[in-house]
């Protein structure tokens, strides 16, 4: 009788040793330790034993269910260990067939512009502030000095996020009742200077760089979505000399000393005075690169300030166009292509 239980010992544990899946060892479990089993099935001949042998040979069976199910438990966890790690490399992407070669990234091409512009004005003494990219009416537009119906906002082509305005863009009035709430894509960065205006106590010497939206079909030198850098000064005395030396310290700082810079009589509904400005190349060519001027008395009222106590000069121009200027770039269109071999030339 020993004997049997020995075997069957030994006949369970080859069994369990056999299985390679999780699937199979639920199987084997039952047949080796459950009621048909051989080890169940030898414990029900134990009545028929003397009383000694009874105890012997039950304690036996015991035994060697402890083990089997002890031997089960070890290979179930084995078993379970590699379904996890067989998942885990089925499941690998293979990232080297878009690098072709491991590289280190870097900062995009208007992210370092971007960069740059911030330290060459932080070393000119100016702080950075950011506002939203969904804005409203009032803060793009009306508080600008751009009331409705001025014709200066047609010249942005707003992207509105209320289907009410694009319908009272259309020209059906009676959809626009609500226009001073509405809400759009921000067209530039100036409206960020009216926030700034409201939370900062003067003087201000603000730069204020983000994104910006217009419904531009992409061509080489227009985007849908592209970076301003916008410039605000506010303080008491603040006159035109201020404004063109700022121009002047920032063209040198950031293009280089050979590099000159002039400001162009323009109009701008913010500004009054307003310029445009152009950078001088040593080889004597001129880059249009923004606007700029007086800040207009309507705008620093819209602000919260007494245009009698202060005065101040505000800028603003494209921060993708430095990137192509600087890096001699035919179409804006490439810089956002996302064509790595194109990118990490920069
Ligand atoms: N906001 C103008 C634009 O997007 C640029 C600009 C012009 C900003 C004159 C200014 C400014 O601050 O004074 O075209």
């Amino acid at each position: 009788m020993i004997e049997e239980v020995r075997g069957a010992l030994d006949e369970a544990l080859k069994k369990v040793a056999g299985v390679v899946t999780l699937d199979e060892l639920r199987v084997v479990d039952s047949e080796v330790l459950g009621k048909r089993g051989a080890l169940a099935q030898a414990k029900t001949k134990l009545g028929a034993l003397a009383i000694d042998d009874r105890k012997t040979i039950g304690q036996a069976i015991n035994e060697a269910m402890g083990v089997v199910s002890e031997a089960v438990e070890v290979r179930r966890s084995a078993l379970a260990h590699d379904e996890v790690n067989a998942r885990i490399v089925g499941e690998r992407i293979d990232l080297t067939e878009v690098l072709g070669r491991p590289t280190r990234g870097h900062p995009h091409l208007v992210t370092q512009a971007w960069d740059r512009l911030e330290d060459v004005f932080m070393g000119l003494g100016f702080q950075i502030a950011e506002g939203p990219e969904v804005e409203t009416d009032f803060y793009n537009f009306e508080a600008l000095n751009m009331p409705r119906s001025h014709p200066a906002r047609s010249g942005f082509d707003t992207l509105f996020t209320d289907y009410r305005q694009v319908i009272a863009n259309a020209g059906d009035e009676s959809a626009d009742a609500d226009h001073e709430s509405s809400v759009l894509l921000r067209t530039h960065t100036s409206p960020v200077q009216i926030r700034v205006m409201q939370s900062v106590e003067p003087p201000i010497y603000m730069i204020m760089p983000g994104r910006v939206f217009r419904r531009d079909t992409p061509d080489a030198t227009h985007m849908p979505v592209f970076h301003q850098i916008e410039g605000l000064v506010i303080d008491r005395n603040i006159t035109m000399a201020h404004l063109a030396g700022t121009i002047s310290a920032f063209t040198k700082a950031f293009f280089g000393g050979d590099f000159t810079s002039r400001l162009r009589p323009n109009y701008f509904p913010f500004t009054e005075p307003s310029a445009e400005f152009d950078i001088q190349r040593p080889d004597g060519t001129w880059i249009e690169l923004g606007g700029c001027g007086m800040v207009h008395p309507n705008v620093l009222r819209a602000g919260g300030l007494d245009p009698e106590e202060w005065s101040g000069f505000a800028f603003g121009f494209g921060i993708d166009r430095m990137a192509r200027e600087r890096h001699g770039i035919d179409d804006i269109r490439d810089m956002y292509s996302n064509d790595i071999r194109f990118i990490e030339q920069f």
